[in-house]
């Protein structure tokens, strides 16, 4: 039986993980640690209410007394760091908001994690840094050849990328100075049920579901790798229980797609008509291209992806069809309410 510390657990990847591994493994215990940010959606994991194995503390992971405190009493024997601001146009409003959830946020995390190696009772085995490829920047849209892999330097762009590089240079350096066991996975972007809609795919169903006009940045040109957020979690979880200490593994979707096909895509399984594409001045410092080379932990870890775009796609929307009450909870702020603690 092992305990495990997951923070971000109310967001759109760290819910999913959640409904994966509290299913999975009933002789281990998650705690699920969330502020419950505009971002974080208790509605996305109430149905996890009464498991024997899971509970949710509402707390922010900046706040040492309560992280120091969750620490000594729960003794963690795995860490799993989902929590951050996630939002690229967000960063581009207010950045000091990024450095301080994301890069003091997790050395707050490490800093317990450091406490508790020091005092020696029961260290924790395993501090895993949910990162991104966005970490290493952008590619030339001309150059399909290329792709980002673990040797990549880091070379960020926004404000957000720029704030999870300065996280995952703290969890590194804290690897080297104090010894801390720990792991690093960077994925691509990620689509599947409980996201956020400020994040492109979600955006265009919801508005596409309500013919209204939806925005498409610069000429849609852009390319991200997408990928199902159950195949990242599967990563995340592999990466955790097998993946080698002191290393980073790229996970990536193998599904690379300018913004307009993806777009596309969606009107097309909507019934929708492409009139309602429109195209709006473009983000600033907007990163082009996002590929991932996911090799090594397919070849360590015989990791794979179950999704291929249409599937997981098709599987997707219909997720946002039948759950339309998710999203209108979301646009009236009645989701605020969804945790009673
Ligand atoms: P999200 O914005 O949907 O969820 C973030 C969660 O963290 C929310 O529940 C929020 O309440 C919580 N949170 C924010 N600040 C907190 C704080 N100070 N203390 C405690 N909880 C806090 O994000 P997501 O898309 O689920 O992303 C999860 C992680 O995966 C992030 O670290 C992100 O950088 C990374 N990531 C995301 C993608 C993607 O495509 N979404 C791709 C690669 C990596
Ligand atoms: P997003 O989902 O915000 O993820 P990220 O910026 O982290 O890759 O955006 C995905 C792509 O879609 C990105 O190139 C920006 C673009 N985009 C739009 O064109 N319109 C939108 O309304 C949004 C939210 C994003």
């Amino acid at each position: 039986m092992s305990k495990f510390l997951i923070t971000g657990g109310a967001g759109f990847i760290g819910s999913n993980y959640l409904h994966y591994v509290v299913n999975k493994y009933p002789e281990d215990n998650f705690v699920c640690l969330d502020a419950l940010t505009y971002a974080g959606n208790y509605n996305n994991i109430k149905s996890l209410e009464g498991k024997t194995n899971y509970k949710f503390i509402k707390g922010d992971i900046r706040d040492k007394e309560l992280v120091f405190d969750l620490f000594k009493e729960e003794e963690f024997d795995y860490v799993i760091n989902f929590a951050a601001e996630s939002h690229v146009d967000n960063s581009i409003k207010n950045p000091n908001l990024f450095a301080d959830t994301n890069i003091l946020g997790t050395m707050t995390l490490l800093n317990a994690v450091k406490m508790m190696k020091n005092e020696g009772n029961h260290p924790v085995k395993r501090y895993h840094q949910v990162s991104t490829d966005e970490v290493y920047g952008d590619l030339p849209l001309d150059r399909p050849d290329l792709l980002f892999t673990e040797e990549n330097p880091i070379h960020t762009s926004s404000p957000y990328s720029a704030s999870k590089a300065g996280a995952d240079l703290q969890v590194l350096a804290y690897a080297r100075t104090f010894k801390l066991p720990i792991t690093i996975s960077r994925c691509s972007n990620n689509y599947g049920a409980y996201q956020f809609p400020e994040k492109l795919i979600p955006v265009v169903i919801s508005k596409a579901l309500n013919d209204e006009p939806i925005p498409v940045y610069g000429k849609g040109d852009n390319v991200r790798d997408w990928i199902h957020v159950h195949d990242h979690n599967v990563g995340v979880d592999l990466i955790v229980r097998n993946g080698r200490e002191g290393e980073i593994y790229n996970l990536g979707g193998h599904s690379e797609r300018t913004n307009l096909e993806v777009v596309k895509t969606i009107l097309k399984q909507l019934g929708k008509p492409e009139s309602l594409i429109t195209f709006v001045s473009d983000r600033p410092g907007h990163d082009r291209r996002y590929a991932i080379d996911s090799t090594k932990v397919e070849e360590e870890l015989g990791w794979d992806r179950t999704y291929d775009f249409d599937s997981g796609m098709k599987e997707t929307i219909d997720w946002y069809i039948n759950n339309q009450d998710w999203i209108d909870d979301i646009k009236s702020g009645e989701y605020k309410n969804s945790y009673k603690g």
